[in-house]
This record gives structure tokens, sequence and C-alpha cells, in this order.
């Protein structure tokens, strides 16, 4: 391997660090820290262990978690109402409803009650709207993590090709924006662009975020650059043992890290950023709340 590896742990943590004086700050001033209230529908395994690490991660930087935990039979109206009520709640800063919810409800209805001022996840209209024509607000978290780890490498992005492989609404669509706002030269690729690996091979800073386990081969990446591994899939591992998994990401990281200039590991690369740009959202939003200057450190 001669790629660097680029270590979201570690970028996570020093995130943690900046984001923990802004939270003392913010109490010091106004007698109370950021709060960040998390909804979870129902008992999905994986959702739980998101919640339980989101909810001790927001503690552990002095905030205050708030977590609501409903049957997996709640009703669409009840769900509103409980949002309702934490948009209606001052001492709330930050809503994150956990996705996905259960079949019986309306996910993007629900998505569309939570106040754009206490917004995240950065997934409401108005979110993504204010994104789209350039104005402040709170982006989405993930392709968030995804722009800070290439900032980390390279430094400043103007001029750079990017291209991002998928087009999903939590991470391809708003990624495409957050790195034109970097000022990179943006493709987004999908199902259905033709020779893709060609077009990888153009890309300075390459963003995996198909969801399919190590698609993106080490002939596909142009010498040197810089892949982020947004993709957690989960695959047989039989040389750990009968029935044994492991987690991959969307790019083979085997041949990948030999062309690659730099490179995320999955796991421990964009996932731990993920949690880091959550709270980050809710620093942000409890400094907007509480007109606060915001701060340029974070
Ligand atoms: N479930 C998996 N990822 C996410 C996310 O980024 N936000 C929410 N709300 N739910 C998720």
């Amino acid at each position: 391997m001669s790629a660097t590896l680029i270590d979201g742990k570690a970028n996570a943590a020093a995130l943690r660090d900046r984001l923990t004086g802004v939270v003392r700050a913010l109490q010091a001033a106004h007698g109370r820290a950021p709060a960040l209230a998390v909804v979870l529908v129902g008992d999905d395994p994986a959702s739980q262990v998101y919640v339980r690490n989101k909810a001790r991660q927001t503690q552990e930087i002095g905030m205050r978690s708030i977590e609501h935990r409903l049957d997996e039979k709640t009703s669409q109206e009840d769900l509103r109402k409980l949002v309702q009520s934490l948009n209606a709640d001052p001492a709330v800063d930050g809503i994150l409803v956990q996705l996905p919810l259960p079949a019986h409800l309306d996910e993007a209805a629900i998505i569309e009650q939570i106040d754009p001022a206490k917004d995240v996840d950065g997934l409401t209209e108005a979110s993504a709207g204010r994104l789209v024509l350039g104005k402040p607000g709170l982006r989405p978290c993930t392709p968030t993590g995804c722009v800070i780890l290439a900032r980390d490498v390279l430094g400043d992005l103007g001029g750079k090709s990017c291209v991002i492989v998928g087009r999903s609404i939590l991470v391809g669509k708003p990624a495409a924006f957050l790195f034109l706002e970097q000022n990179c030269t943006v493709t987004i690729a999908h199902s259905r662009t033709h020779d893709l690996p060609a077009l990888c091979r153009d890309a300075d800073i390459l963003i995996a975020a198909v969801g399919r386990a190590q698609m993106i081969k080490g002939d596909w990446i142009k010498p040197g650059a810089t892949v982020i591994d947004v993709g957690i899939n989960r695959v047989d591992a039989p040389e750990r043992g009968a029935g044994k998994t492991r987690l991959v990401g969307d790019v083979d990281f085997d041949t990948a890290s030999q062309t690659a200039g730099a490179i995320t590991p999955v796991p421990g690369g964009v996932g731990p950023m993920t949690i880091a740009c959550l709270l980050r959202n809710t620093v942000l939003a409890a400094c907007a709340r509480m007109d606060w200057p915001l701060p340029a450190e974070i």
C-alpha cells in the first residue's frame, strides 16, 4: 500500500475537542449547554446502536442528550405531535429522527415537520434549498464529514475535480453542492453513467457512495487521488471462520490503496465523522438560536 490512511477517528476526536470548547463557552454565557433530541421509533438493532452512540458522544462533549424511544406501532399523528413539541421547546437546539422509520410511517412528512433551525440532519426541504442556494444553514452530516476529511488532506480544494459516485438524498446530492461550495469542479455519477471507470480516473477527489461492496477498483483511480469511501457493506468473511462477516466500503481498498494518494479505511474513515458532524450541527444550531457568533474554528 502506498496511500496515506485518512484517520476518521482522529479527525472526529479533534473536531469533538474543538466543539467542547464552544459548548463550555455557551454554557458559561447562557447558563445551559446545547441540547440534542433524538427520536427512535421501534427496536431496529442497528438504529439502537447508532442512537446509543449519538447520546454518549453528545454527553461526552458536555451537551445535553434527550432521548425519545417510541413503540414500533406509534402513529404518524403521535410522532408528528412529538416533533412539534420538540420544535416548541426552547431548551432543545437540535432534533434528529432516526431513520429508517417503520414502514407504516411517512418518513418524508415527518422530516418536514422539523423546524429548519433545529434540523441537525440537514434533511428538510428548507435546509436542502438553503444548501442549493448557497445560503447559510444546517448541512447533512456525512457529506460534511467528507469535506472536512478532504480539506484535512488537501487544504484548499479550489479547482480540484471531484467525482461523486452515488446520488442519494443523504449523501451524493448534498455532497455535490458542498464540494461545489469548496470551488471544486463536481461530477455526479450513477448507475446510468457511461464508462464509470474512465470518469473516476479523472477525479482528484473521489467520493464513493453507491452502497455496493468493493465496486470501485484500483485501476479506476487517478494516481495520487484522494479517495473517500462512504460505503459500509457487510460481506461474508470465510477466512475469519465459518459464518463470519466483515465490513467493507464501496472501494476495493487493497487495490485502490496502491494507486491513491490518500484513502479512508472502512471502518474508521467517514463513519466516525458523521456523528461528530451531527454534534457540530447541534452546536451551530445552538449558536444561531442563542445569537452567539458562529465559531470559525469548527
Ligand atoms: N440512519 C442512518 N443514517 C442516518 C442519518 O444520517 N440520519 C438519520 N436521522 N438517520 C440515519
